[in-house]
């Protein structure tokens, strides 16, 4: 059984160069899901692939910025700070003019990350129902996004399959290989290939190897690129800061995030709930005087006086912090009412956070008394899922109530199977896992 090493290369060859582009398709596929993602959390709520709202359309934006004679590479430092690229490009200056409205900064997205809004952005097909993200309101979120990244899984899908084919042709190639030792000259294409990567089944063996591993590292970046939000702060319209009104005013949480208790969704204050005391609470240094000035901007307050109102409003526009994915249901109520779970845990103390909010990262999470400790990267479903295993379901509020809903859960496990029911109280506990916190469908659409 001979193949001329000609004709085994120009297999080998032809085996990487496929396994190649799949892994680039793979890749670049990666990078639009990134763009769209990043274009959601960040740029959704000003502006629109096709239509122009609070921010113009960015359907071809860089064309556009390239035949308007902008400087090379102004186009990502207006996304990092438009004020620094009006200041470098007259052209930019000129967009700049577009709306009396200021465009946010993204001080901390890479070109790389631009580039990927933007391709993502040209890759979009009008009237596809794709570009009806964005142009929500803060604290609303878009139903018709539900492209999202279910083509990668598609893709791996048809990959895996592909090996499991070949590796399978290898095999049943292994028994007639054994059977007949006779190299057979009519032998077409595909046999011989497969007669090939039988007697190089090291090699071929080595490949899939690598090529598995290509596949789970780009799968690892599409999982994480969106879910590595740890520390992630974006820059907010005022410097809103917790430590001052939930911290040394004792303002509580609800009195601004009011839905927290009844509802999925925490919701924002609107400006209104800021006026109830920042008609008179003016500021007592300068700083604080121009943050409060926002305030009235947006409230359309002249503060002079007694004050009055002119009438003229400007929406806060607040940038989300916490965001996940569109796949995902996640209900404050549920965690906070029923579970009985206190802000903190997930959030960190926020009456010490002077900053604007941001995403704490595990490692800080753990410092804060009286959360229970875990592992996960925070928002992922790792976390989610470690504190479900961990969790017991009798320290809610309903249970310091002593309504009976514990015991309600109690009996309706035993009623429903005992012996499962004592499996689960071998550890003493019932966790949320065993309650189905751990069913995909719990948490997925
Ligand atoms: C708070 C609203 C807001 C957000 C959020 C926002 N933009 Fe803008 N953007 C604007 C406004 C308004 C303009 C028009 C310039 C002006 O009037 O100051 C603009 C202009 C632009 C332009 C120039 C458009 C043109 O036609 O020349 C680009 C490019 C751009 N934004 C990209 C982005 C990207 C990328 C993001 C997300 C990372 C983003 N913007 C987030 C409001 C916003
Ligand atoms: C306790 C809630 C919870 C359960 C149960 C859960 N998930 Fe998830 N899952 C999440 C969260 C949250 C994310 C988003 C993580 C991120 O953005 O990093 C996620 C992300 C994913 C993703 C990645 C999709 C993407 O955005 O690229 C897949 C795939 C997935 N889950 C599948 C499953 C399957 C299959 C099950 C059942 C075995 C399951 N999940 C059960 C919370 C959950
Ligand atoms: C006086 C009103 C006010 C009070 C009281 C308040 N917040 Fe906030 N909160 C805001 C505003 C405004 C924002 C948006 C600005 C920001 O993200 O920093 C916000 C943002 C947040 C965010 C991030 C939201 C996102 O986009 O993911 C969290 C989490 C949060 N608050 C938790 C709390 C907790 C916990 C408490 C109580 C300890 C609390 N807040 C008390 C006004 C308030
Ligand atoms: C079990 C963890 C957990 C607890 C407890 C929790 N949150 Fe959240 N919070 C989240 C997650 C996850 C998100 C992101 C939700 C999303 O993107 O759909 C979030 C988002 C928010 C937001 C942004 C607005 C929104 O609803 O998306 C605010 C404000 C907020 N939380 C405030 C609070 C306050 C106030 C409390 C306490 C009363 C609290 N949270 C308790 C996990 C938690
Ligand atoms: C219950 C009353 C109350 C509400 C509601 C309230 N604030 Fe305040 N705020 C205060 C007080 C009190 C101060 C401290 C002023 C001082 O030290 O002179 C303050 C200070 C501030 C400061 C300056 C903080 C600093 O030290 O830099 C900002 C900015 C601010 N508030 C924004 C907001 C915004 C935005 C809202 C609405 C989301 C809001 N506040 C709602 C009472 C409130
Ligand atoms: C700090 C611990 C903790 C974290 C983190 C957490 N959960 Fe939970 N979750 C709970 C508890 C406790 C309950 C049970 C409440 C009850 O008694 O029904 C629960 C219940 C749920 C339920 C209802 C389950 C059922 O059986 O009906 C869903 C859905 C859910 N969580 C989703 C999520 C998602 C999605 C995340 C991550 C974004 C998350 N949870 C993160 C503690 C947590």
């Amino acid at each position: 059984m001979e193949i001329s090493s000609s004709q085994m290369f120009r297999n080998l060859r032809k085996w990487s160069l496929s396994a190649l582009t799949l892994v680039f398709l793979a890749s670049s596929f990666n990078s639009l899901a990134q763009g769209e993602d990043l274009f959601k959390v960040k740029c959704a709520t000003c502006h629109q692939v096709f239509k122009d709202g609070t921010g113009p359309k960015l359907y071809q934006v860089r064309q556009k910025w390239e035949e308007g004679g902008a400087a090379e590479g102004s186009i990502y430092l207006w996304v990092n700070n438009f004020e620094a690229a009006a200041a470098a490009d007259p052209y930019a200056a000129t967009v700049k003019e577009w709306s009396p409205t200021n465009m946010n900064k993204f001080p901390d997205l890479t070109k790389e990350q631009i580039t990927s809004i933007f391709d993502w952005a040209d890759s979009q097909v009008e009237d596809s129902g794709a570009s009806a993200a964005g142009g929500s309101a803060v604290g609303e979120t878009s139903t018709e996004d539900e492209s999202s990244t279910g083509w990668i899984w598609v893709i791996l899908g048809i990959v895996f399959a592909t090996i499991i084919i070949a590796v399978g042709g290898v095999s049943r190639q292994l028994k007639s290989a054994t059977s007949d030792g006779d190299y057979d000259a009519d032998m077409s294409m595909a046999d011989e290939t497969k007669a090939w990567a039988w007697n190089n089944r090291k090699k071929v063996v080595v490949g899939i190897v690598i090529l598995i591993m290509a596949l789970v590292v780009t799968l690892f970046l599409s999982l994480y690129t969106i879910g590595t939000v740890e520390n992630y702060q974006p820059s907010q319209p005022i410097e809103f800061p917790h430590s001052v009104h939930a911290g040394t005013n004792g303002i509580d949480c609800k009195y601004c995030h009011n839905t927290v208790t009844e509802s999925k969704t925490a919701s924002l204050p609107t400006v209104n709930v800021c006026m109830n005391c920042h008609k008179q609470v003016k500021g007592t240094t300068e700083e604080q005087a121009e943050q409060i000035a926002k305030i009235y901007e947006a409230a359309g307050f002249n503060p002079e006086g007694a004050g009055t109102y002119t009438g003229v409003t400007k929406p806060i526009v607040w940038n989300k912090v916490h965001v996940l994915p569109d796949h995902v249901y996640f209900n404050h109520s549920q965690h906070v009412e029923v579970g009985g779970i206190d802000c903190k845990q997930c959030h960190g103390d926020m009456t010490k956070m002077e900053g604007t909010a941001k995403v704490q990262p595990i490692s800080e999470l753990n410092k804060v008394e009286g959360n229970i400790q875990l592992t996960k990267t925070t928002l992922t479903m790792g976390w989610c899922i470690e504190c479900h295993q961990e969790k017991e379901v009798s320290m809610g509020t309903l249970d310091s109530k002593k309504d009976g809903y514990y015991d309600e859960i109690h009996k309706r496990l035993r009623d429903h199977d005992q012996g499962l029911y004592e499996e689960y109280l071998e550890d003493g506990k019932v966790t949320v896992k065993e309650l189905g916190g751990w069913e995909c469908a719990k948490c997925h659409y």
